[in-house]
């Protein structure tokens, strides 16, 4: 094969926030079925949903390129669930918001991990619109009771950027027909927001704010194309920028505006690096296709404004300031300590095991990177440890 011949790669795993998101909304839609349109393998955190579902009375039948959700029976009422959301922080804060609005009794608890992972962040807004959860080990972590009660329409003022905890509040909303009015911290990644007019429903979005009125109902298409993970999809960009020895064009990747983030800064350091996108008419996503090639990638400071919305993609863009040549800052990245690990940790500790000069100075990850010494070995070591 000539070295001019690009790798295509077109079946990433399905994007798992846009997965989760219409996975665990559907059995608290009257719709009794959905074909979900997939062209990569699932992740853990989906298959993790699909269990659950499967609790709430869906049936789901899976295939290599399709995921069909029907409709066995309603939503129970009449006794308390026990829901495992294993390693899943998404899952587990969705939940809590769509359970919390349906009335439905619950418990949900997970993995050592997850137990250790804050859940007051969504609850305090939850419990601002009339939701009752009780703490069963510790406060503020999982396992929570969910108790049934009336929500009551109100405003809410969200303190951090968090995708999680605005979804949390507009499913609360959606599923207990209540509005709502969240203002604050609202930039952080739109799935819910593009998954609500997609079916049709009333969210007005302003600079300010997100609305929420319940008069509408849900128009439920036949079927949704879910695009490949645009952060699966970051390992191997920054593989190909680094060291790769021929172009890497993927096609079938979400490129929803508030998930290329990571891309923009790439090519803020330099990166031969373009996206487009196609169209995708049953789908609340942008899809299209990037492409990577090899690149001199220069030093770069991520401002803590940028930051939700590349909080994902900062473990593999710590290693692309490594291979730079000069300082980049990550700036107030403190959020990377609650994730499924402690990230802020994990890239200092990877950084310094392959010799490279780094430093957490308050909440801002500082990355001396040289060119010199980054062999094609080297870097696939650094991104095997974050895999
Ligand atoms: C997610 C939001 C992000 C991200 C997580 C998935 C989502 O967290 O880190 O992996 O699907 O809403 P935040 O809630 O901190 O934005």
């Amino acid at each position: 094969m000539s070295t001019d011949t690009p790798i295509i790669i077109s079946d990433l795993p399905p994007d798992k926030s846009v997965l989760q998101r219409i996975l665990l909304l559907f059995p608290f839609l009257d719709e009794h079925e959905i074909i979900l349109e997939i062209s990569g393998p699932l992740g853990e955190d989906v298959k993790t949903c699909l269990n659950i579902i499967q609790q709430l009375g869906i049936h789901v039948l899976l295939s290599k390129s399709s995921i069909v959700l029907s409709k066995v029976h309603n939503l129970k009422k009449d006794s308390e669930l026990v829901l495992n959301c294993r390693n899943s922080a998404t899952c587990a804060r969705l939940l809590l918001g769509l359970l919390c609005g349906a009335k439905i009794r619950a418990i949900i608890y997970g993995d050592e991990s997850l137990s250790s992972r804050p859940m007051e962040r969504v609850l305090q807004p939850l419990k601002h619109i009339g939701g009752k959860f009780e703490y069963l080990e510790k406060h503020g972590c999982l396992p929570i009771r969910v108790i049934p009660s009336d929500l009551q329409s109100a405003e809410i003022t969200l303190s951090i950027p968090s995708a999680q905890v605005k979804s949390t509040v507009l499913f609360a909303a959606f599923a207990g027909n209540i509005s709502v009015s969240i203002q604050g911290k609202i930039q952080s990644r739109d799935h819910t927001e593009r998954l609500f007019w997609f079916l049709h429903l009333n969210l007005i979005h302003s600079m300010q704010s997100l609305e929420y009125l319940p008069d509408k109902k849900p128009k439920v298409p036949a079927k949704m194309i879910i695009p490949g993970d645009i952060s699966s999809a970051a390992f191997l960009i920054i593989t190909t920028l680094l060291i790769g020895k021929k172009k890497l064009l993927l096609d079938n990747v979400g490129v929803n505006n508030s998930r290329t983030t990571y891309l923009n800064i790439l090519k803020n350091m330099n990166a031969n690096l373009d996206w487009k996108i196609e169209e995708s008419k049953d789908c609340p996503e942008a899809i299209g296709k990037i492409s990577a090639q090899k690149s001199i990638l220069l030093p770069i400071t991520i401002s803590n404004d940028q930051i939700p919305m590349c909080i994902d993609e900062l473990p593999v863009l710590s290693l692309a300031a490594a291979a730079s040549n000069g300082e980049s800052i990550f700036e107030e990245v403190s959020e990377l300590r609650v994730k499924e690990s402690d990230r802020m940790q994990g890239i200092y500790e990877v950084l310094q095991n392959f010799g490279k000069k780094v430093s957490i100075e308050k909440d801002n990850i500082v990355i001396t990177g040289i060119i010199i010494g980054m062999n094609k070995r080297h870097c696939n070591l650094m991104i095997i440890e974050y895999l």
